[in-house]
Parts: C-alpha cells; structure tokens; sequence
C-alpha cells in the first residue's frame, strides 16, 4: 500500500549543506536528477559508514576534497555524473577501499588519472568519460590489472593521448565493456586485446588507430558489439570474426579497410547492424544477402562493383539499407518490395539502369528513399502512392519519364525530388503532361473501325461467350470458408483428443480461462497441440467459441497463433492450436527463474503491435480483439509472440467502427469508455496495448494493491517519465548487467512515453496501431543504434 504521494515531482534546489558532515551514521545519499549548485561539503566524505552516494546530474562544481584524513569510507558506489566538479582525481580516493562503482563522467576533472585507483580490489565499474583527463603512456592499465574484478572500463572523450600499451592483456579477464572512444589513441591496435576473453563491448572509434583489425579479435568468444568507425584501420576484414557466434554489430565506418568482405559472412548469423560506409571494400558476397535477421546495412562510399542480386529480397528483418556512392550497376531487383521493414533505403550515385520496381509500392514501412544520381528509366511507379510514411524521396539526375504521380506522399514532394529528368511531368510543380498522345488516339480510331466493321453478329457472339466465362467463373473461385478447409487437416475426433490429453489428466493442463480450459496434447502422430475446451455451461462459452473460429478461420498472420483443427460435437467444443513451449508473456514478467531482456521485451511488444495492427488495418473487416492481457500473448520457442484468445473479438461491419457489449474484459486493462458504457472499438485495444506496455517495462500488474483510485498505473507511470523513470523501472531489467544503464533508461522512457498516448482518457487522443507500431520499431532502432 502506498502511503503519502512519493510519485510526485520533486525538485530540490540550493547547496549542499556543511551539516551534513554530521550525520555519522549517514550510509546512503541519493540526490540525483536535482538542481544542486556549490561543491559538495569536504565533510561528506569524512562520514565513515558512508556506503553509497549519487549525486549524479545536478549542478555542483568545485573540487573533491585531496588531503589525507577524507576517504576513509565504506564507499562502494560514488555516482558524480553530470556535474561542473573539477581539480584532479584525488589519489587518497583509493583509501575508501571497498569502492565498486565509481562514476565521474560529464565533469570537469582535470590532470592525471590516478594510478591508485589500481589499489581498489573491489572496483566493477569506473566511468571517467568526458572530462579532461590524462594517463602518460597508459600507465592506468598497468596498474588496474589488479583489480580482478573489472567489469566496465570507460574513458572515452578525455585527452589520452598515447598508444594503447601490450599490457592491455594484463587487464582482468572479467572485463565486460571496455569503451575509449575519442582519446587521441594512436598507433595499431595491440594483440594483446585478444587475451580479454569475456569482452562483451570494444569501442574505440574517433581515434587515430592504423594498421589492421587485429585477428586475436576473433579470440573473443561472446563479443557482440565492434566500434572502430573514424580510425585509419587498413586492410581486409579478418575472415575469423565470421566466427564469433555473439557479434552482433560490427562498425567499420570511416577506415581504409579494402578488398573483400570474407565470404563466409552469411555463416555469421548474429550479425543485426553492419557499418561499413567509407571504406574501399570491393565486393558484397552472395552469402550476405542470407543474413535474414540483419537490421543495418551501410556501405555507401565504398567501391562496390557489380549487381544487386534478387536475394536481396531475403533480408527480411532489414531497416534500414544504404549503399549510395558505389559503382553498382544492373538493375534495382523487384524483391525489394519483400522488405517490409525497411524504413530507409538509398541507393543514389551508382550506375544503376532500368526501371524503378513496381514492388517499391509494397514496402509499406519506407520512410526514405534515395534513388538519385543513377541511370534509371521508365516511369516512376503509382504504387509508391501507397507508402504513407514515405517522408524523404529522390529520384533527381535518372532518366525518368511520364507522370509523375500526385496522390499520398506525392502531395508533399517538391520539384527537389525530381530533378534533372528531363521527361517527367504533371505531379504538383512540374510542366502539365500533354493531354492523350498522337498514338492513342491513332489506336482507338482503329479499334473503333474494327468493331464497326465486324458489326452486330460478332458483338453477339461476344456476349455469348462472356456469359460462358462468367458461369465458369463462378464455379472455379472457391469462397474464403473452403479455401481456409483445403489448407486444414481434417476434424479431430473426440475420442483422439481424450488420448492425447491422457483423459484430459491434471499434468496436461496449460491453463484455464474464461470460457474453458487449455490441455497440452501429444497426438498419435507426434505432433504437439494446444487444446482450446470450451466450458459449454458457462453462459456466452459458444458465443466465444464461435467468435473464436470466426477470427482465426479466416485470420493469417504471423502474430496470430494458428487454429490448426477443432472439434466440434453437440455437446463438446475444442479447438486444436499450435502449442507454445514458452508459455505466455505473463509468466515471464511476474515468475522469479525467468527472465527477458530489454530486447526480447521490446521484441515481443513489436510481435504484438504487429498483430493488432494486422487485425485493426490490415484485414478487409475491422477486428477488435478486447482482451488483450500478457496471459494471452504466447511465446513460441524462439520467444517470438503471438497474440491468442479471441473469445471476447468482436468483428466490426463495414463503415463500423463502435459496437456495443456486455461482455466484460480483464479489469486493468480495460479502457474507461469500455469499462463504463460498453462500447468497443480499435481503440479500446490500443489502451488495453499501452497497460501491456508499461506493465512490461515496470513489472507491475494494473490491478497491483498498490494502485487504487487515487493512483492508477497511468498516473503512476505518468508521474515518473520522464523524470525519473529508474523509480518505476523493473529492476530485474537493469540488474543482470549493469551496462548501458542510461541507454536503458532512455530506451524505458521513450516507451513508457509510447504507452502514456495509448491511454488517454479520451478515445481519440490515443494513438492508432499502425503509428504506435511505427513508433516502437523507431524506438528500438534508436536503442539497437547506441
Ligand atoms: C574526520 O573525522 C574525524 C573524527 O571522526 C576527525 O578526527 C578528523 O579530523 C576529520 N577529518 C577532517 C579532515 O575533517
Ligand atoms: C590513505 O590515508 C593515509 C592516511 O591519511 C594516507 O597517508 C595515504 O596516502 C592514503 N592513501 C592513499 C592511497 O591516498
Ligand atoms: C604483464 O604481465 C606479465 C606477465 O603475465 C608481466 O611479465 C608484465 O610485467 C606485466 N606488465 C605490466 C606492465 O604490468
Ligand atoms: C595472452 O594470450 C597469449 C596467447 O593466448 C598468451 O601467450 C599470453 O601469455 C597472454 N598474456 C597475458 C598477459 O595473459
Ligand atoms: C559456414 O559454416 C559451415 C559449417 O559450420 C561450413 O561448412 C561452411 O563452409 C561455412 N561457410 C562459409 C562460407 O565459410
Ligand atoms: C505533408 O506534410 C505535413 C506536414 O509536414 C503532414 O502533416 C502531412 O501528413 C503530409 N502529408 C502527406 C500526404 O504525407
Ligand atoms: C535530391 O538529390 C539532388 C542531387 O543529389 C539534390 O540536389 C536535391 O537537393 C535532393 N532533393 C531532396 C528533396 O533532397
């Protein structure tokens, strides 16, 4: 139960007062995300029970105190971040000695990082980032290979200024993330970076490293993630890194590497973000293109020669691709049109010939595309009418011709777009389109000769056999109903899913809701399925059953788990779905030996907008689903989700866009105007999202006891972003590794932001799925991206 009104905004202003040197027994100080201004009291760090301070982000400034007698604390965490403090490190720092965690980045701090911190056994994580600071040839690293239980190094932005020394291999072998980006770091990389086994993060981008990426790289079994970009690194890319299974971004850009990306590329399937822009690469191998999990591909600026294969088509997860300033050549292949995520594309100055695909139209997720500076012909296609977010379009210096067309994202374009093309016209700014051409109207003269000729008789015979192709026609197209039964196996007999089921025994049960119960059972034939019983005594339970069969008959997608048979006898009604070894996202977030991370979470979140987006957008009847709940979103094997249980859908006519019902949903997740007056619309699912969204990122159920009238999730939420979103953060989720801490954080805020527009009071202000999809999808790049 909460008492008082801890969720209120809080600021505090002014100095830090002396005072605080005498609370004694003063163990834990947190005072960050504040307007503190002064330097803190040289008293504070006299207190010795003292063991965790964080005055990160305020507006302190001065100096830490520097002569002997401070320090002697029980400090284990001193977060400064953010702050103006200045003056040197101080080396008695170390004689607070059970020091784990120590931040000073975003300050002034100025001189010699000091080579006592080395002194600090315990010590996890030192952030010293952007300030000032210096170390002559390194010495830091000599004398931090004593701390043998480093995590997380990071210096970046200060003024090193040195080569990074051999007996970098000396460094613990704990060390997870090791980031020094921006240091005037010159000279090659050394071997010894090799001997950091449990490297999970190596940045060292903006510095002045040359000579090749060092092959004891690929020693590094669990890297993921590669930043050498802006460096004078040459030479070839080391065929070995195809060999590490965790490595997941690789950025190169801004180098000299040459030559070949190694053909075995395709076997490095962890592989999401590939920066390579500015470089001298020659060649994109076949096997690239087979990467269907990759998200971003940049190799503009390169000396790529050759064609776009087809298989272009099967980087199905892909953003973002851009391979402009290159020598490509051939034609833009049509499967282009199969990247439905790509939001943005450029394939400007190459040498790129024939027409711009009709598929294009299909890419429903495009933002930006940049087609200039090649030699394309043929018209630009009407189909790109349809890309409602295309924001960003150049299509200048081709050889475009005919209409350019002036519907949808056209209305927006300006001549910029177009360019040095000397035969387009019409669109909203170019010179009109000359009215119906010598040759039509040549053509229909002659057609009209021709019938009037062949007169009366042959216009009978026409209408004879248009009516025999009519009559065929109707017989051969089958209607949706029988086209959903030749794709499923026969019914399923009672009697084989009591087997199956052992008798519909304890042991089996999945779950039970509503309107019945769910059995796990093994069929005859070995296939595992989930089984759907409906409790047919339970008022509404055939209702729902058939609600169910209605959607899931005619509904496909990917997000949608899959009716594979059902059972239908008078008294007993079962469907029969693809069983989900993974459970539902509600035993993930609220059980103690499992556990998502921020990608998987987000991961499910977009599997589920999909989904909704499907069922409210993309299907010819609009589709409610009006109970959307984390017990009824399933995780497949590989944790994908996918949206269940539509009992409770209701499938709205044409020009529909209300219904009323009685049927009450799951408390918590019901939006007001459903809870109050019963009406159902896409948008009550999109507020049932938004709960799902929150209660995902903080792991609190709506209907937790500590939300009550006075305080409701959405207030709750509402009163911690974007302030203080750690306050209502899951911890679990920040917990296992402490890393990228702020990126969390922003990556939570950005969607608990997302969830606050999906639950608006008012039905309108909320947000439609296809933008809440776009703007998930938006936040996770920003989140994959740094
Ligand atoms: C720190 O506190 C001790 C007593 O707890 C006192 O003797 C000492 O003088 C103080 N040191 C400084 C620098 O104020
Ligand atoms: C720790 O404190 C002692 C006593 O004040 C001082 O002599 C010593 O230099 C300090 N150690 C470090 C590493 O500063
Ligand atoms: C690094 O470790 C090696 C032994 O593993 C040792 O010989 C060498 O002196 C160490 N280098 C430094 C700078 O500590
Ligand atoms: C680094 O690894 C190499 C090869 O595995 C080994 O010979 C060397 O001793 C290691 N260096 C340190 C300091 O552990
Ligand atoms: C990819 O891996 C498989 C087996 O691990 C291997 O047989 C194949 O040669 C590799 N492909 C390339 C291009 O290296
Ligand atoms: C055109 O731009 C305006 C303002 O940027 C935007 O509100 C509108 O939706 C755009 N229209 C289309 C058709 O994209
Ligand atoms: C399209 O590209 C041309 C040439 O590169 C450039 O001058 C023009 O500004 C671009 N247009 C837009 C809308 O970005």
């Amino acid at each position: 139960m909460v008492i008082g009104v801890p969720f209120v905004l809080h600021v505090i202003i002014g100095v830090i007062p002396r005072e605080i040197g005498n609370l004694h027994k003063l163990e834990i100080l947190y005072l960050q995300f504040n307007q503190l201004s002064g330097s803190i009291p040289e008293e504070l760090f006299n207190i010795s029970t003292l063991a965790e301070v964080s005055i990160a982000r305020n507006s302190l400034s001065g100096s830490l105190p520097s002569s002997s007698g401070y320090w002697r604390t029980n400090l284990e965490l001193l977060n400064l971040a953010g702050n103006n403090i200045g003056g040197v490190i101080p080396t008695s720092i170390s004689n607070s000695s059970f020091l784990k965690r120590l931040y000073l980045n975003y300050n002034k701090f100025s001189g010699q990082i000091p080579n006592s911190l080395g002194d600090l056994r315990h010590l996890e994580v030192l952030v010293l980032s952007n300030n000032s600071l210096s170390s002559p040839h390194l010495s830091i690293f000599a004398s931090l290979a004593s701390c043998t239980s480093l995590i997380e190094i990071k210096l970046e932005n200060n003024p090193l200024n040195a080569a990074l020394p051999e007996y970098i291999a000396n460094l613990s072998t704990s060390i997870i993330n090791f980031y020094l980006d921006r240091c005037d770091i010159r000279g090659q990389i050394p071997l010894g970076i090799g001997n950091l086994s449990n490297l999970n993060t190596l940045s060292l981008s903006r510095n002045d490293l040359t000579g090749s990426v060092p092959t004891t790289l690929c020693n590094l079994h669990i890297l993921q993630r590669v930043n050498l970009a802006y460096n004078r690194l040459s030479r070839p890319l080391p065929e070995c890194l195809c060999k590490l299974p965790e490595l997941g971004l690789v950025d190169l850009s801004y180098n000299r590497i040459s030559g070949f990306i190694p053909s075995c590329i395709g076997n490095a399937t962890s592989l999401r973000n590939i920066y390579l822009n500015s470089n001298r690469i020659t060649n994109i191998p076949m096997s690239l293109w087979s990467l269907k999990d990759l998200l971003v591909l940049h190799l503009s600026n390169n000396s790529l020669v050759g064609s776009i294969p087809p298989e272009l088509g099967k980087l199905k997860a892909i953003t973002s691709i851009i391979l402009s300033r290159n020598h490509l050549s051939g034609s833009i292949p049509s499967t282009v049109g199969d990247l439905q995520n790509l939001l943005y594309l450029s394939l400007a100055f190459n040498e790129l010939q024939g027409s711009i695909p009709d598929s294009l139209g299909k890419m429903i997720s495009l933002e930006s595309a940049n087609l200039s500076n090649n030699i394309l012909s043929g018209t630009i296609p009407k189909s790109l009418e349809s890309l409602r977010y295309l924001k960003n379009f150049n299509v200048s210096f081709n050889r475009l011709e005919g209409e350019i067309p002036s519907e949808g994202p056209f209305l927006n374009f300006t001549s910029q777009s177009f360019m040095g093309n000397e035969e387009l016209c019409g669109g909203l700014l170019f010179r009109p389109c000359m009215t119906r051409s010598f040759h039509h109207s040549r053509r229909s003269k002659l057609l009209l000769i021709i019938l009037v000729s062949l007169g009366a008789a042959v216009m009978v015979l026409g209408s004879i056999i248009v009516f025999m192709l009519r009559r065929r026609r109707n017989r051969n197209i089958p209607t949706q109903a029988e086209s959903f039964a030749t794709t499923t196996p026969a019914r399923i007999s009672y009697i084989e899913i009591e087997r199956a089921t052992q008798g519909f025994d304890q042991c089996n049960l999945l779950g039970s809701g509503g309107f019945g119960t769910v059995y796990k059972g093994m069929f005859a034939n070995g296939m595992t399925l989930a089984i759907k019983v409906f409790n047919l005594q339970i008022e509404g339970a055939l209702k729902s059953f058939d609600a169910e069969c209605e959607v899931l008959r005619n509904l496909r997608h990917r997000n949608l788990t899959k009716v594979i048979s059902s059972c239908t006898n008078l008294d007993f009604k079962a469907l029969l779905l693809e069983y989900m070894p993974n459970g539902s996202l509600e035993q993930w977030l609220h059980s103690d030996d499992r556990f998502l991370n921020m990608i998987q979470r987000l991961d499910i979140m977009i599997d589920v907008a999909f989904a909704l987006e499907y069922l409210h957008h993309g299907y010819e009847t609009v589709v409610v689903h009006s109970d959307l709940k984390p017990s009824n979103v399933l995780l497949d094997e590989k944790l994908v989700g996918y949206v269940s249980d539509f009992g409770l859908t209701k499938l709205l006519g044409e020009g529909e866009s209300i219904a009323h019902t009685k049927t009450l949903a799951t408390m918590g997740y019901i939006a007001p105007e459903y809870g109050s007056v019963g009406l159902v619309s896409r948008r009550c699912d999109v507020y049932s999202y938004g709960i799902m969204l929150m209660e995902t990122f903080t792991r609190k159920r709506p209907y937790d006891e500590m939300f009550d009238e006075n305080l409701s999730m959405r207030s709750w939420v509402c009163n911690s972003v974007p302030a203080m979103p750690e306050d209502i953060i899951d911890v679990t989720l920040m917990e296992p590794e402490k890393t990228h801490f702020q990126e969390k954080l922003h990556c939570v805020s950005s969607i608990l932001e997302l969830a606050l527009h999906c639950t608006t009071e008012s039905p309108n202000e909320r947000l439609n799925m296809i933008e809440v999809l776009a703007n998930i999808k938006k936040i996770k790049l920003e989140f994959l991206c740094k």
